[in-house]
């Protein structure tokens, strides 16, 4: 393993990135496909997961989430980079070696919908997994009906079909079929987005006990630093390809050093009207660049009102303070003289990135 992935993160990760690029490339021409550029979907991305651990990664649509799962689970092919599970480079395993990891990494989607199956009863959703773990046809039927009283469904809805649930139930059967490859680690894919928000939290509570229970540790996905707060042990916050923070997760939200996790953080909307009126919230302006060769330096640099002509030429390094704090920006927010004194370069910094450590807020 490449000696950039561990040790600000925690040795003995279940997975570690490394420096993972997927840029896909955006074609023209009418008789002859050629390509003329490439959307920097996941650009030189560094992080972890250690063993029982929740990795919130956070951003707006269209930053390389999906695309950082896709990635690691091989449903598509890294350009650059390396993924390990465990001792195994995935992004270099044969289909063969890839068998027990595909077992151990597994998905749950968005839309519980688009995801089953709408011809299969349950039965069937689960039996096909319980299967290919080698489970004996005589016992399938037993295990189904654990699983699903393990995510809180009832036995006879082994007979029924996906459009008979609710989307929350829906969501609970995806995270059944999930468990029944008795994976190490799941990868969740904004799994809450497209419920209510009193469903959201049902079934991220299930989420909480079944990591618990079963030692499982996550990749939790979200557009909203809100559904992620009570889950993550860390977070990540992405941003057009790139990681800009990332934390240990209770001081993210108490002292957020890059501005964009400030501006995610004030568009949480608070319970108390009254509290919400009295905020002073980061309004990000400007337009997102184009993930299609996006600009030097640093990505948020034309919303950014912290911005000065450094951010504009230099790739801010992801700098690392105290508490494994990472952040990439040249005048991070929250930090002190002394703080800044004593942080360093991370080795996880995107190859691009300068050298010149922060300075105070412009
Ligand atoms: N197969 C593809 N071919 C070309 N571009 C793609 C492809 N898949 C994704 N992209 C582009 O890569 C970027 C990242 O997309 P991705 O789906 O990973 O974002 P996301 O963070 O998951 O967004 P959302 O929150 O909307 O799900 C986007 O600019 C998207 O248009
Ligand atoms: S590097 Fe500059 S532009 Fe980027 S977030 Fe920091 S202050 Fe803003
Ligand atoms: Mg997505």
């Amino acid at each position: 393993m490449s000696e950039s992935g561990l040790p600000e993160q925690g040795p003995g990760a279940l997975l570690a990135v490394d420096h993972l690029r997927v840029l896909f490339p955006v074609k023209a021409g009418l008789i002859i496909d050629r390509t003329v550029s490439r959307v920097h979907a996941v650009d030189d991305v560094s992080l972890s997961i250690g063993t029982g651990e929740t990795l919130g990664v956070v951003g707006e649509s269209g930053c390389g989430k999906t695309t950082l799962i896709r990635a690691l689970v091989r449903l598509i092919k890294a350009t650059s980079g390396q993924i390990h599970f465990r001792d195994l480079d995935i992004t270099a395993a044969s289909r063969r070696q890839l068998l027990p990891v595909r077992r151990e990494m597994q998905m749950v989607f968005q839309d519980p919908q688009a995801s089953l199956n709408p011809r299969k009863r349950i039965r069937q959703i689960l039996a096909t997994p319980l299967a290919l773990r080698g489970l004996p046809r005589a016992e399938i039927e037993a295990e189904s009906r654990r699983l699903l009283d393990r995510v809180g469904l009832r036995p006879e809805h082994l007979g029924r079909f996906p459009h008979e649930f609710s989307g929350g139930q829906r969501q609970r059967i995806g995270i059944a079929r999930a468990l029944a490859m008795q994976p190490k680690l799941i990868l969740l894919d904004e799994p809450v987005s497209a419920l209510d928000v009193s469903i959201q939290a049902q079934v991220i509570n299930l989420l909480d006990d079944l990591k618990e229970d079963l030692g499982l540790s996550y990749l939790f996905v979200a557009h909203d630093l809100s559904v992620v707060r009570h889950v993550s042990d860390r977070i990540a916050v992405m941003y057009l390809g790139k990681v800009m923070e990332l934390s240990p997760a209770a001081e993210l939200y108490t002292k957020p050093m890059h501005p964009y996790t400030q501006a995610l953080l004030d568009a949480i909307p608070i319970p108390d009207p009254a509290e919400n009126r009295k905020r002073v919230r980061t309004v990000v302006t400007g337009e997102v660049p184009s993930p299609i060769d996006p600009p030097d330096g640093c990505r948020f640099a034309s919303r950014c009102r912290h911005a000065s002509d450094i951010c504009r030429t230099v790739e801010p390094p992801l700098t690392r303070y105290a508490n494994g704090h990472l952040a990439a920006c040249h005048h991070p927010q929250n930090v002190s003289a002394a703080e800044l004194a004593a942080a360093v370069r991370s080795p996880l910094s995107p190859t691009s990135a300068g050298e010149q450590l922060p300075t105070l807020a412009a």
